[in-house]
């Protein structure tokens, strides 16, 4: 396909999305008012402006998105790899589930799990209904909605949000001889492993997490299509199940803001033991205050709205130095849309 018409068609996506994702909040936002009515006081409404700033930085992801993928950093298919048939299997279980969000967001039941799922071993701050999301990250429900749920969260924008740790990333990679390994810390349900995978088809591929059901849920991902299989093992990332100084790059996606401070700096600190002098940390997070005063109410609203428990002090929480604390140096910074990406070197 001439690359107009393939950009016009990866645009054209991508509104699509954006108008699903806009759409469906909107319309159950509309039902919750009549079914199940909260106190609005709490939140601040967004001003046009901030409304056409976001639309504007969204765009901009859009832009860099196609042109990253125009110049070579990866496959121009990771555009277009919708998990369609998650989309249908599991939207409808999305809409269902939502009112029981609801009810736990309005009685502030933030540890509900079902009486089949086991609780013990994880630690404290893990043992959550994060989003309101039903059974935290410990079921198979939660893992087979969960890319379905974040992507209506951001319209669309997730994927294209992860993918901007491919390009520091294949810097640093392709210097490299052999097989580099990669570690990804958090991987969830593998979205962010295969895109490595697609990329950088020559490095081994390593994830841990801690949520049983979300690494089942990536290993039936990363198994559909060829490549190799990443080796994927249940650990908590304080306490990382690997030797010092055994990968080439260490990349963390949307898992900072989920921890409390003091384990934050832990999994830093473990992060930058496992990673190996000369290699690359890299992070992608959300957006923090300081680099979008403009965005700040809508900083405050998330974890009233979602169950964000750790979110506010994240959003003021000095990641630089607590790399730097760690060991890292030369920590590059970077933002786009509502997520925010630390590049940091092991000397
Ligand atoms: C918001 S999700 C992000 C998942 C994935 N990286 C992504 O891009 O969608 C947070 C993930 O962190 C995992 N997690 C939270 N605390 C953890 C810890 N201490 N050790 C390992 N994984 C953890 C959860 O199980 C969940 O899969």
């Amino acid at each position: 396909m001439p690359d107009t018409l393939t950009k016009f068609v990866y645009q054209t996506f991508q509104q699509g999305k954006q108008a699903f994702g806009y759409t469906h909040k909107t319309v159950l936002n509309r039902l919750r008012d009549v079914v199940s009515p909260v106190e609005t006081t709490s939140r601040s409404e967004l001003p046009a402006s901030t409304l056409a700033l976001l639309k504007r930085r969204l765009d901009d992801l859009t832009e860099v998105d196609w042109q990253d993928a125009e110049s070579g950093v990866y496959p121009k298919s990771l555009l277009f790899d919708n998990p369609w048939d998650d989309f249908f299997k599991y939207y409808p279980m999305v809409v269902l589930d939502t009112p029981s969000a609801w009810d736990r967001s309005k009685n502030k039941q933030y540890q509900e799990f079902d009486s089949e799922i086991s609780t013990e071993g994880y630690p404290s701050y893990y043992v959550q209904n994060f989003h309101h999301q039903t059974d935290g990250y410990l079921s198979e429900m939660s893992a087979n909605l969960y890319d379905l749920q974040v992507e209506l969260l951001f319209n669309g924008s997730a994927d294209p949000m992860r993918r901007r740790i491919l390009a520091p990333l294949k810097r640093h990679i392709d210097n490299l001889a052999g097989n580099p390994k990669v570690l990804d810390v958090a991987c969830g349900t593998g979205r962010t492993l295969k895109m490595i995978r697609d990329t950088l088809p020559q490095t081994s591929l390593y994830g841990v997490d801690l949520s049983p059901t979300y690494l089942r849920k990536a290993n039936e991902l990363l198994s559909k299509e060829p490549g190799t299989l990443p080796q994927l093992i249940q650990a908590n990332a304080e306490a990382l199940p690997y030797l010092d100084n055994y990968f080439e790059a260490t990349v963390s996606v949307f898992l900072f803001h989920e921890l409390p401070a003091e384990v934050r700096q832990t999994v830093i600190n473990e992060c930058y033991r496992v990673t190996k002098p000369g290699g690359v940390f890299i992070i992608c997070d959300s957006i923090q205050k300081l680099d979008a005063p403009e965005f700040a109410p809508m900083m405050e609203n998330f974890p009233t709205i979602f169950h964000e428990p750790y979110y506010r002090q994240y959003s003021t929480d000095n990641i630089e130095a607590r790399l730097e604390s760690a060991g890292f140096q030369s920590v590059e910074m970077s933002n786009h849309f509502m997520s925010k990406y630390w590049v940091a070197k092991k000397a």
